[in-house]
């Protein structure tokens, strides 16, 4: 895939004043007590400019502030960008990925070609050089990225690739920074891969083309097979949900199967891990149709499953030494003659039956097909992604996914994971009380439950077709749905959910990020 803004990143030991760029990003916390040494350096050969901007009150230090500088010939940079990194008692390794993306949005903002990150001298003490290499390189990715790949006539354009480089004065810092970046620049890419797929309209991206994506992406990956069933191959497996889903398009289904080995040994301790993740290319609601408000951002509902992709591809580039399978049911909900309809009973590939009371429901009833199919590869952990619920907005708002499970470690690491990747989750309940009202009388499950707790029986639901895996479900509608244009990035899918997963992953075996 063509990219849509190439980030060329490297890293390199220069002075902060004779770095020679176009802007020169460093950071600033808000309750310093005056300027960071290194930035006082700079201060001084700029002749107290960056002071008075501070002094002026111009600039404070707040998280997402910023304020330019405009260099001299004493100084290498032509502007310096302060980046305000708000309270230092509140900083975490997210506040350097925040810095960084807000600095690279500014950037390409801006046109220019060459951007260089300082390193606060604070993170360097509080984190491990080489982990801040990884986070700033993820930043900038973030940041940087742009969607625009349909647009034939914009008035100012922009530039087709931004260079990015971390830089520190210590030469020791520099080559910690070189170290992590590599990463970095693997978990930035995959995330923009998928923020580019999720992005692509449900014109453009149906099961068909995103299961072509997935062969491509693991023909040209090491250790990455993928195959895909059919409507034939699902109707000869029994996959009664996800062909209930796909009935009512004349795009059919697909289930894609990504299957990751790694190259070396593996340790004998470590789980095999099935991501499982929603793929609905367009989610009109079918019978039980969606009103029209809004209803473009369903393009949206196959994040999930995009997440599982994006994760797949840096597992793969990261070579980490797990068994993985990345598990996307897909398929587009429309209404039509051919649509599944309320009131129908579906076998599901785990044998169990399902009253479907409502067709919007729809990402539980392909999850399950999913779901049952991980337990059958003997997955020992399964972790599913998916804008599933309405409901998981109203709960917890746009800011983090809700995250239920059934088993306390899991939560445990996947809320650790959560802090270190800055792609926040929430702990929700998902048992009996919710389980109950997802009975149905005249099949053994239905798809919907009473009118509240949405989030919480459509996990419930989830639940019953997991066995006695370990299991933990992110509900990822609020991160995903209408996302707006903030400081730190640009509207449209943020690939919520590539940074999370791969941190997990790679905590497992042993690549952990320190503090
Ligand atoms: N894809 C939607 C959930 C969603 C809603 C994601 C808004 C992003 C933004 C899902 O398929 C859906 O329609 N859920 C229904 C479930 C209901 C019918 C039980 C919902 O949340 O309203
Ligand atoms: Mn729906
Ligand atoms: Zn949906």
């Amino acid at each position: 895939m063509k990219e849509i803004i190439d980030v060329k990143l490297r890293a390199r030991k220069v002075d902060f004043s004779e770095c020679k760029t176009d802007l020169l990003a460093v950071g600033q916390f808000s309750d310093a007590k005056g300027l960071d040494k290194l930035n006082k350096e700079l201060d001084s050969k700029l002749d107290g400019a960056i002071e008075r901007v501070m002094k002026l009150g111009d600039f404070k230090g707040k998280d997402a502030t910023s304020a330019i500088v405009y260099g001299n010939d004493r100084i290498g940079a032509k502007r310096i960008l302060l980046v305000g990194l708000g309270e230092k008692k509140k900083v975490t390794l997210d506040t350097a990925r925040k810095a960084a993306a807000y600095a690279s949005n500014k950037a390409v903002a801006m046109r220019a070609k060459a951007l260089s990150l300082a390193l606060h001298k604070a993170f360097a003490v509080q984190f491990d050089v080489t982990t801040m290499g990884r986070v700033l390189a993820e930043g900038a990715y973030f940041g940087s990225y742009r969607y625009d790949e349909f647009v034939t006539e914009s008035e100012d354009g922009r530039l087709g690739s931004l260079e990015v480089e971390l830089i520190d004065p210590d030469s020791a810092k520099a080559k910690k920074l070189k170290k992590g970046l590599s990463s970095g620049v693997i978990i930035g890419k995959a995330q923009s891969y998928a923020r580019t797929i999720a992005n692509r309209p449900g014109n453009v991206v149906n099961p068909i083309e995103l299961a072509a994506a997935a062969k491509e992406l693991a023909r040209s990956s090491k250790g990455l097979n993928c195959t895909v069933f059919d409507e034939k191959q699902l109707a000869a497996k029994g996959m009664g949900g996800v062909l209930a889903v796909g009935s009512g398009s004349r795009n059919k289904p697909r289930f894609i199967v990504l299957k990751y080995r790694p190259v070396g040994k593996i340790a004998d301790s470590l789980p095999t891990i099935g991501l499982v993740g929603k793929a609905i290319t367009f989610d009109s609601g079918g019978i039980s149709i969606k009103r029209a408000a809004k209803m473009e951002e369903m393009k949206l509902d196959k994040s999930g499953g995009i997440a599982v992709l994006g994760t797949m591809k840096a597992v793969s580039e990261l070579k980490l030494p797990i068994n993985v399978y990345g598990i996307i049911p897909s398929a587009e909900n429309m209404p039509g003659g051919a649509s599944y309809r309320p009131g129908d009973i579906i076998t599901t590939f785990s044998g169990k039956t399902v009253e479907v009371q409502n067709t919007d429901a729809e990402g539980r009833m392909i999850l399950c097909d999913g779901l049952a199919y991980a337990v059958k590869q003997n997955c020992d952990i399964i972790i599913d992604i998916a804008t599933l619920t309405g409901a998981c907005i109203i709960a917890l708002g746009k800011y983090m996914a809700g995250l239920m499970s059934n088993d306390e470690k899991l939560t445990q690491q996947l809320q650790q994971v959560a802090q270190e990747s800055g792609e926040k989750v929430w702990p929700m309940p998902s048992g009996e009380e919710y389980a109950k009202e997802m009975k149905s009388k005249i099949a053994d499950l239905k798809n919907i439950g009473s009118e509240w707790g949405g989030a919480c029986t459509a996990a419930a639901f989830l639940k019953e077709f997991v066995g006695d895996k370990k299991w933990a479900h992110l509900d990822m509608a609020g991160r995903e749905s209408s996302e707006k244009a903030t400081e730190f990035s640009a509207e449209g899918s943020g690939g919520f959910g590539v940074r999370l997963l791969t941190t997990y992953l790679m905590n497992l075996t042993g690549k952990k990020a320190r503090k």
